[in-house]
C-alpha cells in the first residue's frame, strides 16, 4: 500500500481567512497537505520535503512594519511554489519586483483573461474568453521580478497571474480556493498534478487502514478509554480504536441530564448497533443538583465541565489501569493552536473533554487530528455509521444548560425538551434539517402575557435559532420559509405547556454567537 502521507503539500499561512479553504481544495484533489505558520524554518521545510508549497493570502502589506516575511531562500529549495494574493505579492517583493498600494481596493468578482496557459492554466480557455475569479486585495504587483512573465490579466491589473520563465514559481492575485472563482479547482489541480507531479493518494478508505494500523502499533494490549457523546467526532474516534484493538477500548457515555428528549436512549442504541461496548452512566441528578441556583453562563459551563471530569475519573477508576484517552480532536483545532496569530480569544469555555488528559495523566490517541469535518463524515461512511448519526447537528457539551437562559431547573428543562423536539421534527419533515448548520430552541426566563381560549396567560418565551455556517466561526441566520416558521410557532405554543410566545433570532455571528450563552 502506498503511504497516503507520502506526497504532501505544504501550505504556509500568512493569516488569510481562506487558508483552510486552500487545504480543503488540495485534500479534495486527494493530495495530503498541512498548514503551517508562515515562519516555519527553511530547514524544517527541507526536511519535510513537500512536493509543493502554497503561500496563502493575508491581510498585511509587504511594506508594513512587522508584516509576515520569509527568506527568499525558499525559492531555492527546488520545490514548486504557488503564491496566492499576499503570497504572490510577497513572491514579487522578495524576488525584486514592485508591489504598490492599488488606487482602489479590488474586492469581489473580477474577470480574468488568460494570456498564456503556463501549466497552471492548462486546459482553460484563453483570452478573449474571460473567467470569473474572486479578488480581495489592496496592494498589487506593479512590476514583475526579473525572469517572470505575466500569464493573465484582470480588468484592473495587467499582472493578475505570473510565472517564472524556467523555474516552477507561480503567483495568482485572486483566490482560486473560493467557490466564486470558477476555475479555481482547475488551477489548484494543475498546480498539484502538472507542476508538483503529485498522485491522488489521499482517500478516506486508505486513511482508515493507516489510522487503525497506527493505533494498533501504539495501544495493543493496553486499555483505552473514550468519552462518547453520540456526536460524529467522538463516535468515529471510538470506531477506529475499536477496529484497531477491539475489547481493550472502553467507551463511557455520561448522561448529564442536559440532553434532548429521548437522546440518551437513541444514542445508546445507535452505538450498540455499531458494535461498541458502551458504559452508560446516568449522572443527571448530580449535574442538576450542582446547577441549582446558578445562572451565570460561564459558571454553568465550568460546573458542567468539572462534574464531567469527576464522573469520568470515577468510571475510569472502576476499569483498572488505563493507558490512553481517545479523543476526537479535528484538524481545525490543531491549526488554531499553532496559528501564528495565536489561539483566538476565549469567548466561551468549551468544556467537553478538554481538561481530561492533564487531570488523568493519560496519553492521547487522536486519530482525527489531521482531518476536516467533512473528511470525518466520509470516514464515518466508511465505518458504516448510519446517516442519521453522521448528519446530526452539532450539540454543545453543556447541552440544554446553555439554551436555558439563567438558572437550569427540571421544569425549564422539560419545557425546552418539548419545544426542541418539535423544532427538530418540523425541520426534518420540511427537509430543512440537512440544509442548515444548526437549528434549536432557546428558553427565555421571562414571561409575557397572552390569551388562550378566553383566558389570560402569563408564560415563557421560546426563541428559535437556525443558522447557516461552514465551520461555526461565522454564521448567518437562516432565511427559513414563513410557512415553516408559522408551523413551528403554532406547534410550540399549542403543544408545549408553559410557552405562549415564539420569537425568531435574526442575529448573525459575529457579533452574536450561535448559542445564546
Ligand atoms: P458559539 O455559540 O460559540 O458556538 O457560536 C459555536 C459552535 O460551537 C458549539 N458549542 C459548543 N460545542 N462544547 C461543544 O462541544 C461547548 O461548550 C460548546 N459551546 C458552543 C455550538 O453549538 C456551535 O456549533
Amino acid at each position: 500500500m502506498k503511504d497516503i502521507h507520502g506526497e504532501r503539500i505544504l501550505i504556509l499561512d500568512f493569516g488569510s481567512q481562506t487558508t483552510q479553504l486552500i487545504a480543503r481544495r488540495v485534500r479534495e484533489a486527494k493530495v495530503y497537505c498541512e498548514i503551517h505558520p508562515f515562519n516555519l524554518d527553511i530547514e524544517e521545510i527541507r526536511k519535510m520535503s513537500p512536493k509543493g508549497i502554497i503561500m496563502s493570502g493575508g491581510p498585511a502589506s509587504v511594506y508594513d512594519d512587522g508584516s509576515p516575511l520569509i527568506p527568499a531562500a525558499i525559492f531555492d529549495l527546488g520545490i514548486p511554489v504557488l503564491g496566492i494574493c499576499y503570497g504572490m505579492q510577497l513572491t514579487a517583493h522578495l524576488l525584486g519586483g514592485r508591489v504598490e498600494k492599488s488606487e482602489r481596493r479590488e474586492y469581489g468578482p473580477a474577470k480574468l483573461s488568460i494570456i498564456e496557459p503556463g501549466e497552471i492554466f492548462h486546459g482553460l480557455a484563453q483570452s478573449p474568453v474571460t473567467h470569473q475569479v474572486w479578488m480581495s486585495h489592496g496592494d498589487r504587483v506593479e512590476a514583475l521580478p526579473e525572469g517572470f512573465i505575466s500569464i493573465a490579466t484582470s480588468g484592473s491589473s495587467p499582472f493578475a497571474a505570473m510565472r517564472h520563465g524556467t523555474r516552477p514559481i507561480f503567483g495568482v492575485q485572486f483566490h482560486p480556493e473560493v467557490v466564486h472563482s470558477e476555475i479555481g479547482v482547475d488551477i489548484i489541480r494543475n498546480f498539484l498534478f502538472r507542476v508538483c507531479g503529485c498522485e491522488p493518494l489521499w482517500d478516506m478508505r486508505s486513511f482508515v487502514e493507516t489510522a487503525t494500523k497506527e493505533i494498533r502499533a501504539r495501544a495493543t494490549g493496553k486499555k483505552v478509554i473514550c468519552a462518547l457523546s453520540g456526536g460524529v467526532d467522538s463516535t468515529v474516534t471510538a470506531l477506529l480504536v475499536n477496529k484497531a484493538i477491539g475489547e481493550d477500548l472502553v467507551c463511557v457515555f455520561v448522561n448529564n441530564g442536559l440532553l434532548r428528549k429521548g437522546e440518551a436512549e437513541t444514542v445508546l442504541s445507535f452505538l450498540k448497533g455499531l458494535g461498541l461496548s458502551v458504559h452508560y452512566v446516568d449522572a443527571s441528578e448530580r449535574f442538576l443538583d450542582r446547577l441549582a441556583g446558578v445562572s451565570e453562563p460561564e459558571k454553568k459551563r465550568k460546573i458542567i465541565g468539572e462534574e464531567f471530569i469527576r464522573i469520568f475519573e470515577e468510571e475510569a477508576g472502576r476499569i483498572g489501569e488505563v493507558h490512553f484517552l481517545a479523543q476526537g480532536t479535528l484538524y481545525p483545532d490543531v491549526i488554531e493552536s499553532v496559528s501564528f496569530k495565536g489561539p483566538s480569544a476565549v469567548i466561551k469555555s468549551h468544556h467537553n473533554v478538554g481538561g481530561l488528559p492533564e487531570v488523568m495523566k493519560l496519553k492521547l490517541i487522536e486519530p482525527l487530528r489531521e482531518l476536516f469535518k467533512d473528511e470525518v463524515r466520509k470516514v464515518a461512511h466508511e465505518l458504516g455509521m448510519p446517516e442519521e448519526l453522521i448528519y446530526r447537528h452539532p450539540f454543545p457539551g453543556p447541552g440544554l444548560a446553555i439554551r436555558i437562559l439563567g438558572e437550569v431547573t427540571r421544569q425549564r428543562l422539560s419545557i425546552l425538551r418539548e419545544a426542541d423536539a418539535i423544532v427538530i421534527d418540523e425541520m426534518k419533515t420540511s427537509g430543512w434539517y440537512q440544509k442548515v448548520w444548526q437549528s434549536f430552541a432557546v428558553l427565555l426566563p421571562v414571561r409575557t402575557v397572552g390569551v388562550m381560549g378566553d383566558e389570560r396567560t402569563y408564560e415563557h418565551v421560546v426563541a428559535l435559532r437556525a443558522v447557516d455556517s461552514l465551520d461555526a466561526m461565522t454564521a448567518d441566520w437562516t432565511r427559513l420559509p414563513y410557512e415553516l416558521m408559522a408551523r413551528l410557532s403554532n406547534r410550540v405554543i399549542n403543544e408545549v405547556r408553559g410557552v405562549n410566545r415564539v420569537c425568531y433570532d435574526i442575529s448573525s455571528k459575529p457579533p452574536a454567537t450561535i448559542e445564546w450563552e
